[in-house]
């Protein structure tokens, strides 16, 4: 059988982070690992208009930024339905700054709720182990402009 391009699609992604809500528990024991929830939203302009975002390089949107979600999607099954996500969230706020939190994972991309592992991270969140899911929280079809919301849970 002819093998079919499955890797048509490599998107290099530079997300715009914002909104971000962090919850984290008081000081873990020494043995304990602690438990980190934190909800950001990425501002994705999927288009290939000027403020594309889905590009190498592109334009910071002008919300309130915590980071950027740095990586590729990559269609990985024949129908094209799956993908496979490696992001990487470098936070640039104030009380991660510079630390980073590493996503991985293969999800049917028009599910509602796509979850994904976290499969590592760096400085405050070394160790890092958890989940993400990622919901379409805004879609503007006609500038491609949408908001997604990340979920992520981890113990580090
Ligand atoms: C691109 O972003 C600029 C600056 O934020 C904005 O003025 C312009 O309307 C945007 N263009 C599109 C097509 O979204
Ligand atoms: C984050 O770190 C960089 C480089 O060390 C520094 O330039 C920047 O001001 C820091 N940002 C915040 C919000 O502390
Ligand atoms: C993500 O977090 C928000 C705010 O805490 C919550 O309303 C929403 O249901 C969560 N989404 C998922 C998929 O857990």
């Amino acid at each position: 059988m002819e093998p079919k391009t499955s890797f048509s699609l490599v998107i290099l992604v530079i997300l715009s982070i914002s909104m971000a809500k962090f919850s984290i528990p008081a000081k873990a024991d020494h043995n304990e690992h602690k438990e980190t929830k934190i909800s950001v939203y990425f501002h994705d302009y999927a288009s290939s208009g000027p403020n594309s975002t889905t590009l190498p390089v592109g334009p910071d949107p002008k919300s309130a930024s915590v980071g950027r979600g740095q990586g590729i999607t990559v269609t990985a099954c024949l129908d094209g339905l799956n993908v496979y996500v490696s992001l990487l969230i470098v936070f640039t706020n104030e009380a991660y700054n510079g630390s980073t939190i590493q996503i991985q994972g293969n999800n049917n991309q028009l599910k509602v709720i796509r979850e994904y592992g976290v499969v590592s991270g760096t400085s405050k969140f070394r160790y890092a182990k958890g989940y993400a899911t990622f919901e379409n929280y805004f879609f503007d079809p006609s500038t491609s402009y949408s908001i997604i919301r990340c979920n992520i849970s981890i113990r580090h």
